[in-house]
């Protein structure tokens, strides 16, 4: 399987994100006015806001957590803050929910409690925000970000038991210096790259905190992780540079009949 999608988030999550944070901002700025004087025009608007929040917002988040799966690193500091980005936006989303469980749907006017919850949603969906584009700017999830000559992004899933080999990848399937991830069944992860002298499988997971490896960059033999910049070999598995202490794990893999088969 390949495609280029591995670092970018999901293409639909990132164009939903601006409404329900538009939404939910509208709807605290706009009940506020009505009940500061504004009158009922207002207030209407920000129960249709309101509205909105809850329609986008859940939208926005089944494809936030496809890319919670799928793109943030397992075991990771991203995977801790992308949680946590998660857990915030859902509790946003119940506190908009409860907005609109209390305002009285006869004339749409928003109590006072109505309106708290809504400025409580306006600095729950910031934060939860700042965590989004700490993910985005800090680690790089949606960012292509790969090097000259990387190839395209190239991953496979494998059912792979231990002893036996699997085949990850056709031999002229990668060039010198690029990469594939490989997925096996219980979340773990792996990298196939190609070197000047053959192929190499090392743990795609940097033993400093996480970063994806298969995301990094690979030449002469020593893959740099693409988060703080620990090398490895990749032969060997030993730390050339840290932050990293210790080495990454590597594994078996021969080629055979055009095939490049792994033996975990
Ligand atoms: S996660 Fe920090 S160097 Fe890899």
């Amino acid at each position: 399987m390949r495609s280029r999608a591995h670092f970018k988030t999901h293409p639909i999550h990132p164009m939903l994100i601006p409404f329900p944070i538009a939404f939910i901002m509208g709807a605290f700025v706009f009940d506020l006015v009505g009940r500061l004087g504004g009158g009922a025009a207002w207030w209407t608007t920000g129960g249709f806001l309101n509205l909105g929040a809850l329609i986008t917002g859940p939208l926005a988040g089944v494809f936030g957590f496809i890319d919670y799966l799928y793109a943030v690193p397992p075991r990771s500091s991203g995977k801790k803050r992308a949680t946590n980005h998660m857990m915030i936006n859902v509790g946003t989303l119940a506190v908009v929910a409860a907005s609109w469980f209390f305002r009285d749907l006869n004339d749409w006017q928003p109590g006072w409690l109505v309106v708290g919850l809504e400025g409580i949603a306006v600095g729950l969906v910031m934060w939860g925000g700042w965590l989004g584009g700490t993910l985005s700017f800090q680690n790089q999830i949606g960012v292509d970000h790969r090097y000259a000559n990387a190839g395209r992004w190239s991953e496979i899933a494998v059912d792979a038991k231990p002893g036996e080999p699997v085949t990850v990848a056709k031999s002229d399937e990668l060039e010198v210096d690029q990469m594939k991830l490989i997925r096996l069944p219980d979340g773990k992860r792996l990298v196939l790259g190609r070197t000047e002298a053959g192929y190499a499988v090392f743990d795609d997971r940097c033993p400093h905190k996480g970063g994806s490896l298969a995301g990094g960059l690979m030449t002469c033999g020593v893959v740099t992780c693409p988060w703080h910049g620990s090398q490895f070999s990749v032969r060997d598995g030993s730390v050339k540079v840290g932050p990293a202490h210790s080495p990454i794990e590597t594994y078996r893999v021969e080629q055979s009949a055009g095939e490049i088969r792994l033996t975990l």
